[in-house]
């Protein structure tokens, strides 16, 4: 009678490995058949998370053969299967960059996108010398403390609703040790929220809100099975969040001040609308980086 050994797992397959090189093969092989758009960084990434090392030393240690341990092996595989189920990168490493500052993120908490530099680039320019700036919806804190820790001359305020990423942006203001912050818990929709803050008006509202239309499906399975609803989803046209955001900040803004939002590439003449019908004036749509509609900016 003929037995035929059943093929190993790619845990196991990734857990037997004993050098840099077998790791990094078999786990780009993985990552890539799943679907994941850098499998060969991700890999590097996830291999020097576990050794301790850059993705230039992990480079060095394909080509030295540099051993690893069983426990090691192991460690690795773990976190490979994570990210080809597609969780992302940066709850694994617990770890996003945003600007120059670096954020803690994990489960429950909204990762900052790229994108959004160009929304902190655009209330800069708004935000005058020793000038006070609310960040609303401001999950692990990246617009709010960017601004605080590029400008340490202005107050920064922060409103967040989601107990996870409220206690993920504290934890975010303690590492950074910025003293021109203060992280509120509740809801941006509701003016009792504003009545603990003191010091009255500010110069600029800033906001990246919930905005994917409540039956839309995001793109990439990172967002769809990962990200807070509460950070996504907001209404049938995507807009609920934006339209409260107009009514409820205009009394919180200096007269001359600014509201600047970001919001999906289809929606900047929806957003303008929004905030012509909430006396706001002179609303003005700005591209991203990438050349589409990003940011839509008024004055009151
Ligand atoms: C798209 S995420 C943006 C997070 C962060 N500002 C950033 O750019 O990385 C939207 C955030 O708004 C928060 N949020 C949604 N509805 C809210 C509400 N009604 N009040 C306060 N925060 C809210 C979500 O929990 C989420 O953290």
């Amino acid at each position: 009678m003929s037995m035929t050994v059943p093929p190993l797992g790619i845990f196991d397959e990734l857990s037997a490995a004993r050098d840099v090189a077998t790791l990094m093969r078999l786990a780009t092989e993985r990552l890539r058949a799943a679907g994941v758009p850098s499998p060969v960084a991700d890999a590097e990434i996830l291999i020097g998370l576990v050794l301790n090392g850059t993705r230039g030393q992990v480079q060095a240690w394909v080509i030295s053969g540099r051993e690893v341990s069983s426990y090691e092996a192991a460690q690795i595989a773990a976190f490979v299967l994570r990210r080809a189920g597609r969780e992302p990168l940066q709850y694994i490493t617990g770890v996003a960059a945003f600007r120059g500052i670096e954020l803690s993120v994990g489960p429950g908490v909204f990762i900052p996108r790229p994108e959004t530099e160009t929304l902190v680039d655009a209330a800069l320019d708004l935000l005058p010398m020793g000038g006070r700036i609310l960040d609303l919806g401001t999950g692990s804190g990246a617009i709010a403390l960017s601004v605080a820790s590029e400008r340490p001359d202005s107050e920064v305020v922060a409103v967040e609703a989601s107990a996870v990423a409220f206690t993920w942006a504290k934890q975010n203001l303690r590492h950074l040790a910025l003293g021109n912050v203060h992280i509120v818990h509740g809801d941006f929709a509701d003016p009792s929220t504003y009545a603990t803050i003191e010091g009255g008006p500010v110069d600029v509202v800033v906001t990246n809100p919930p905005y994917v239309p409540s039956w839309a499906i995001p793109r990439d399975p990172e967002v769809w099975l990962h990200d807070p609803e509460l950070a996504l989803y907001s209404g049938q046209d995507g807009l609920d969040a934006i339209r409260q955001i107009a009514a409820v900040a205009r009394p919180l803004v200096n007269p001359g001040g600014s509201l600047l939002i970001e919001h999906g590439e289809d929606q900047g003449e929806s957003v303008r609308e929004v905030l012509s019908s909430a006396g706001w004036q002179n609303p003005q749509t700005a591209a991203d980086l990438t050349g589409r509609d990003r940011v839509t900016s008024a004055r009151r």
